[in-house]
């Protein structure tokens, strides 16, 4: 009888150390490279976006890229820099919010989709 109620408590208490274990792992954030912007943390140039163009839309739209590596991608709509993103942020907030670009995989995630939505909104923060 003692020894099985030591034994319960044993057990209890390996579940117990369990639970606090796998809730430290459970707040990661599930996040890739680009997406430091995930939780609370501001998304800013630095931190989100750039590496979201980089990922997702220089391979077209970049001033390195001519000719018939542009995959169509119009001239002059570039997103090598942070002026360049500023100036076409109208546009792009359009692309972007429909899922309208890029055309072809690989495809940002709904949430690096709505992060990037969210740091136009908040005024496009650099740093
Ligand atoms: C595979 C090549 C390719 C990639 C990658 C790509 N684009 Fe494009 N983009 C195009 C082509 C082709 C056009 C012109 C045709 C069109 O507007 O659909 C275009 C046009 C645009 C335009 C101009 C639309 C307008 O209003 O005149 C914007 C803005 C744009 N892309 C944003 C983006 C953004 C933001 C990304 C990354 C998330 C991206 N594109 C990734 C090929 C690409």
């Amino acid at each position: 009888m003692r020894k099985s109620s030591l034994l319960l408590i044993l057990v209890a208490l390996g579940v117990v150390v369990a639970l606090v274990l796998s809730c430290g792992t459970g707040d990661e954030p599930k996040t890739n490279a680009n997406s430091g912007a995930s939780g609370s943390i501001t998304p800013t140039w630095n931190n989100f976006a750039q590496g979201f163009f980089q990922n997702y839309c220089l391979r077209c739209h970049s001033s390195s890229v001519t000719g018939a590596a542009r995959n169509g991608a119009p001239d002059g709509v570039n997103f090598d820099t942070y002026s360049d993103v500023v100036a076409e942020s109208a546009n792009i907030r359009n692309e972007v919010s429909t899922a309208g670009m890029p055309p072809t995989p690989p495809m940002p995630t709904t949430t690096e989709d709505q992060t990037l939505v969210a740091w136009i909104d908040a005024g496009m923060p650099e740093k």
